[in-house]
């Protein structure tokens, strides 16, 4: 009841562009988001990628920002992302790229978030460099499929996430499942409505399941993003039963979230990959990290105070 209303509360919070100004605004508070983010610099992201690498872990480079209502910022951010791509090539690292439309323009339209998108998707064949795209909230879904859709039809090595909780993704994953798409799949972190998403956690999982199974059986490389243990039990039990090797999909965590559990698979011969946010536009990212596990707020206060004594 009180971890389900933090959750809302969090979640309202990350939509809240004055608490992102004060953040950002606020020495104490830039520290916050230490533990979930990997600096603020591409230097600092491409020192976090390597020590994963080093783990036998691969990588998947975020560059923060959503929610860009101009076409300046868009290309702005795009051209973040394409030094990225570059310098993932450069330094030979074992990592591509995972991108939030609102970031390239997506509001402005899809015609126009296609022609912000098109040096980074040539960057990533230049260097066969694979671009994610992530998913963000309900209302961005059907435009986010076909710009994925339509790059895809051009040649383009992209892949898009389904959130499990939407009741319209089992469709949306036939639709990729038939066409191999390499689909991240993750039960989803943004606040909907009982009439767009399941709200029950144990339906969450078993959809779940269900569509990594579905992308599994299809050959279609899906990324298992998640860090709850009984989800990956249960992947690894279908994909034993169906003998299906384990480079034939991945798992994947976010920076900094369940390090244990990230070793352990590494251990067990399983891929991992790991999802690593850079930049100073960390304030919705971070906010829906306490949005999953409250509880992290202790942990955002020690390294606040903490370190400072
Ligand atoms: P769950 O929330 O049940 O957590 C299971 C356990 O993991 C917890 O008990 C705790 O131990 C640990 N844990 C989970 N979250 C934690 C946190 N924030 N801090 C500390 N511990 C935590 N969503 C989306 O809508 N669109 C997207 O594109 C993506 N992309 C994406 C990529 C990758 C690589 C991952 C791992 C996740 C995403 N997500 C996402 C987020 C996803 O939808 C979901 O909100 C989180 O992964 C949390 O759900 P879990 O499956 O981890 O389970």
């Amino acid at each position: 009841m009180l971890s389900g209303a933090l959750r809302a509360l969090f979640l309202w919070l990350s939509n809240r562009r004055w608490m992102a100004r004060v953040a950002l605004a606020t020495p104490l508070l830039r520290r916050m988001p230490l533990r979930f983010v990997a600096g603020t610099t591409l230097d600092s992201a491409v020192a976090a990628v390597r020590a994963l690498n080093a783990d036998g872990a691969s990588a998947t480079l975020d560059v923060l920002g959503e929610s860009v209502s101009d076409r300046a910022s868009a290309e702005r951010a795009a051209a973040a992302y394409v030094a990225t791509i570059e310098r993932i090539a450069a330094e030979g690292l074992d990592a591509n790229v995972s991108i939030k439309l609102t970031q390239m323009g997506l509001d402005l339209g899809v015609d126009a978030c296609l022609e912000v998108l098109q040096p980074v998707v040539e960057a990533g064949d230049r260097h066969g460099i694979f671009v994610r795209i992530d998913m963000e909230s309900s209302a961005y879904v059907d435009r986010t499929l076909e710009v994925v859709a339509r790059l895809r039809d051009s040649g383009c090595d992209i892949g898009p996430v389904i959130q499990a909780y939407l009741h319209r993704s089992p469709d949306d994953v036939e639709r990729l499942a038939a066409d191999r798409v390499r689909t991240r799949i993750c039960k989803g972190a943004y606040a909907e409505p009982p009439e767009v998403a399941l709200q029950e956690r144990g339906a969450i999982g078993d959809a779940f399941v269900a569509l990594v199974e579905r992308l599994l059986d299809a050959d279609a490389y899906p990324g298992v993003a998640t860090h709850d243990p009984d989800m990956i039990e249960r992947v690894k039990d279908f994909a034993r039963q169906r003998d299906i090797g384990s480079d034939r999909f991945e798992f994947q965590m976010l920076y900094g979230i369940r390090r244990d559990l990230q070793r352990q698979l590494l251990a067990e011969g399983y891929r991992l990959r790991v999802y690593v946010p850079y930049g100073t536009e960390w304030y919705p990212y971070f906010m829906r990290r306490l949005a999953e596990r409250p509880a992290n707020v202790l942990f955002v206060l020690r390294t606040i105070f903490g370190e400072r004594g």
